[in-house]
């Protein structure tokens, strides 16, 4: 299976003390991946160093071709991959400018910027909200609307940090199905979670952090609440 990224040697030290150092991490198209590891095992500095959001020590990417240093690659993996924080951030706007904003900053439109727009707040469900302040939303709104933004600006890779923590059963629900529907539409997602029941359905492959090394839990090992997943090939590598 080819790959939309690779990363080969990341390692990260933070306050003198070594986070992580991962050898391989190969991320194949349109997968979903589950990353678990307890608290402080590093799931939130490894999405930051991926999305280019945290500068590691040392980090080699191979992507679109090319082989690049973490700063060489920067500027295309902060383009193509999205890191969505359990609360987005989103802009003291409306939800519709919240979602259009991407848009207008590619040159769209204004009448191709509507368009999409109001295509996507359907897609989504959430025409309702079209027109209420984005700071007033609820947390598993927030989460649905910054879907909705990475969906409309095609990005290739997101980066889910905790996504469905203190939602109520109904958000994480929806939040479950968008991901799902976005999956099904070709786009690559990794889901750090203490609560793989929730994307079970998603996972294709489940990716453990401990002591700064990753390893690839297999389906035969794994425990019954993310099977039965949809393909137990080893992707760590670059296979
Ligand atoms: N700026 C920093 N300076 C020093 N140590 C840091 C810094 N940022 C993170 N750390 C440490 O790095 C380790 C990994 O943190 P990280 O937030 O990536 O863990 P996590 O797996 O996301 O945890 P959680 O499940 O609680 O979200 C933690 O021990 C944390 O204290
Ligand atoms: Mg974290």
């Amino acid at each position: 299976m080819s790959n939309l990224i690779s990363y080969k040697d990341i390692s990260i030290s933070l306050s003198g003390r070594l986070i992580l150092s991962i050898d391989q991490l190969a991320i194949p198209f349109r997968q979903c991946t589950l990353l678990t590891g307890r608290n402080g095992s590093g799931k939130t500095t490894l999405l930051k160093i991926m999305s280019g959001l945290l500068k590691p020590d040392s980090a080699h990417i191979a992507y679109q071709g090319l082989n690049l240093s973490w700063r060489q690659a920067k500027p295309y993996i902060q383009k193509d991959i999205i890191y969505l924080h359990q609360q987005p951030y989103l802009f003291d706007s409306t939800v519709f400018n919240n979602i259009a904003y991407g848009l207008y900053r590619n040159g769209e439109n204004k009448t191709s910027v509507h368009k999409k727009v109001n295509q996507a707040l359907e897609w989504a469900n959430l025409s309702h909200l079209a027109h209420q302040p984005a700071n007033s939303l609820s947390g598993g709104e927030k989460q649905r609307v910054a879907l909705t933004r990475a969906r409309i600006l095609s990005q290739s890779l997101l980066l889910l940090d905790e996504p469905t923590a203190s939602m109520d059963s109904e958000s994480k629900q929806q939040t479950s199905l968008l991901l799902q529907r976005l999956n099904a539409e070709g786009l690559t997602i990794i889901i750090s979670s203490h609560e793989s029941h929730t994307v079970s359905h998603l996972i294709d492959r489940h990716l453990h952090l401990e002591n700064g090394r990753m390893t690839e839990i297999n389906n035969a090992s794994q425990n019954n609440k993310v099977t039965p997943f949809k393909t137990t090939k080893n992707t760590l590598t670059n296979e």
